[in-house]
């Protein structure tokens, strides 16, 4: 039944307003195969050439549309398509030499509107691959505004941006899958998680913020009825197979952690917030007890996305993403990749930027403007 979860994709999208008209084409997907059925089996590359041309005016302008290609009001077997992606296949296809190479290109969209083709870790559906313009596949990532849609406030100082969650989301978990955040703190992925219809486990420490962040994801529609849960407790000690087990789940498919960047921000003032940690060497270990009281129920083969930034100590860069890093390649994982990503200015240091930039002249030293995002995957190296 893989096909017809375009259709239901359709009237979730449509929920959530997330619609957009502009780019996005909805086609009646049995009328849209039959056209290009039709061109396919003639040999004449002229008439080909004008057929698809009219297709490509009914997509431009929707009026233009007497034969019902497209499937306004959503209801049947509806294929949504990227209007970028789509018309420039179309040009391909009008720009082709031979019939052969049109006939190819043609078949080759037939298969795109037609088939999914997922890999088990994501939706992505690679047939149409081109259309997903807005995952991130390079490891330098320049963010630059807060996504504040649904209940995402950034009310928390050392939140992260909900993009963050979002894009390991989108990479590394299907529909209906489980992610779990350690240090759940404001909650910005569970409400993203609910946002893209994947249940959420989340531990806090702090049982204000713990409250605090009840409260928001709750303002959050739960529009793919997912599960949302954030336990207060020390991430080192939760058991979490409690949780898990109320609701049948042995293994989840996704870690994301967003440690303190050890005491840069002081969460609190009790010893087991990591934030406390009498030096850098506790704060490490203190993240490997969380770490490894975690990661057993992460499925093998599935990834994890660590969020850390680094700090200077008298006079000194700290390499706390390294540390971090270090730490996790003892165990079974596999580093797969070190994504560096633009930093927020805080507002403290935007006000005094001439001054941090003279300090830094004077000092010899560089002002933080990245952070990481350390991508491993579970279970894949030989120990
Ligand atoms: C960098 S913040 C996470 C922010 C979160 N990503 C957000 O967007 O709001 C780190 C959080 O870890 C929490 N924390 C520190 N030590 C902890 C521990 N031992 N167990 C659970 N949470 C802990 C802190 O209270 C803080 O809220």
């Amino acid at each position: 039944m893989k096909p017809n979860s375009q259709v239901l994709d359709l009237s979730v999208d449509l929920q959530k307003e997330s619609y957009d008209w502009r780019k996005d084409v909805i086609t009646n997907k049995a009328k849209f195969i039959e056209e290009i059925e039709k061109i396919l089996n003639n040999g004449d590359i002229s008439w080909l050439k004008r057929e698809i041309h009219s297709i490509k005016a009914i997509f431009a302008y929707p009026r233009n549309d007497k034969i019902g290609l497209l499937n306004i009001d959503g209801n049947g077997d509806t294929a949504i398509l990227k209007k970028g992606p789509l018309m420039e296949e179309i040009k391909q296809i009008e720009e082709a030499h031979t019939i052969e190479r049109a006939k190819y290109y043609l078949e080759r969209l037939k298969k795109g509107i037609n088939e999914i083709r997922t890999s088990k870790i994501n939706d992505i559906n690679l047939n149409r691959w081109k259309e997903y313009t807005d995952v991130i596949t390079d490891s330098l990532w320049v963010l630059d505004k807060r996504d504040a849609s649904g209940a995402h406030l950034g009310w928390y100082w050392g939140n992260f941006i909900p993009q963050i969650p979002h894009q390991l989301m989108l990479r590394y978990t299907k529909k209906g899958e489980w992610v779990i955040d350690p240090f759940v703190g404001s909650g910005t992925t569970l409400i993203e998680s609910r946002q893209l219809g994947r249940n959420g486990l989340g531990v806090e420490l702090n049982p204000t913020v713990a409250n605090e962040a009840k409260k928001l994801i709750k303002k959050e529609r739960n529009i793919h009825s997912v599960i949302t849960e954030v336990i207060t407790h020390d991430a080192r000690t939760v058991d979490l197979k409690n949780y898990l087990d109320k609701y049948g789940v042995k293994k989840v498919q996704l870690l994301i952690m967003h440690p303190p960047y050890y005491d840069i921000i002081k969460f609190s003032r009790t010893k087991e917030d990591l934030s406390c940690a009498p030096n850098v060497e506790t704060f490490v270990k203190m993240f490997g007890e969380v770490f490894d009281n975690i990661e057993s129920f992460l499925e093998g083969g599935r990834y994890l996305g660590i969020v850390i930034g680094d700090k200077y100590s008298k006079g000194e860069w700290m390499p706390l993403g390294f540390y971090i890093m270090q730490e996790v390649l003892k165990r079974n994982y596999l580093l797969k990749g070190i994504i560096v990503k633009n930093f927020e200015e805080t507002r403290a240091k935007r006000n005094q930027k001439e001054l941090w930039r003279y300090r830094a002249l004077v000092g010899g030293f560089y002002i933080f403007k990245h952070e990481y995002i350390l991508l491993f995957k579970k279970g894949a190296k030989k120990l």
